[in-house]
């Protein structure tokens, strides 16, 4: 069975219309270049003092490091990984195994603009990115047997990694991972799982954590 993998609440979105009009926005604004659309709280932090829940916001570089980790794994290349992102703004996208992500920043967020403009990345007759039409909720039952699993630094810590995967071929795992860097997930988000996880007694980086979950799935499937 494929690891079913979600950075939930991830930090992406275009700059909302409410602060398109502050200096430090509009310095660095241009229509005609994609990656300039995109919140980012390294060139847009004194306009974004105001926005609701600024701290989880404007932090594409969280998803595009995540994503480069994802994507890259042995799991991925094996063909056993399904990858979706889903925004601050409940936007929910899947990315095809064969994607190449720009390695570059700026031609990521230039990616990012896109696709939330267009809802699609194609090339030709392949679907690179896709959206899925429809909440978290509706996701995981898209899934046969689903088990949801949270991590959060607050959950409940493992003794290792053997308890979390429990070789049910049978089932659908679908792992939750945050996408954004300070305080916690939305109680939306916490109340789609029972299985609240920590992996660390310490709070980890979101990408430590992704490339730590790909790891131990691939050691209990003995994916190589
Ligand atoms: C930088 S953290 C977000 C900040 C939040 N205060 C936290 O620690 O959960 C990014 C994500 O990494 C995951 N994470 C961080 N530390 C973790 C830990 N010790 N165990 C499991 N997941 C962890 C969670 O999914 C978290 O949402």
């Amino acid at each position: 069975m494929p690891l079913i993998l979600v950075l939930v609440e991830c930090g992406i979105e275009l700059i909302p219309k409410q602060i398109r009009n502050h200096p430090s926005v509009k310095k660095n604004l241009s229509p005609k270049i994609y990656s300039s659309q995109l919140l980012d709280n390294a060139l847009h932090s004194s306009a974004m003092k105001n926005l609701k829940d600024f701290k989880k916001r404007g932090r594409p570089d969280i998803t595009h490091i995540c994503l480069l980790n994802a994507l890259g794994s042995a799991l991925n290349k094996h063909g056993d990984l399904l990858l979706y992102i889903h925004t601050i703004n409940n936007k929910i996208f899947r990315f095809s195994p064969e994607i190449r992500i720009a390695r570059n920043y700026n031609r990521f967020k230039g990616l990012m603009a896109k696709l939330l403009i267009d809802g699609s990345i194609e090339t030709g007759t392949s679907k690179l990115i896709g959206r899925f039409e429809g909440n978290l909720k509706e996701l995981i039952n898209k899934f046969e047997d689903p088990e949801v699993i949270l991590f959060s630094s607050k959950g409940t810590l493992i003794n290792s990694y053997k308890d979390l995967f429990k070789m049910d071929i049978s089932k659908n795992y679908i792992i939750f991972i945050g996408g954004f860097q300070k305080s916690s997930f939305s109680k939306d988000i916490i109340d789609l799982s029972e299985n609240i996880v920590s992996i660390s007694q310490y709070p980890l980086d979101a990408w430590v954590v992704t490339n730590r979950i790909i790891t131990y799935y691939e050691q209990t499937y003995e994916i190589l």
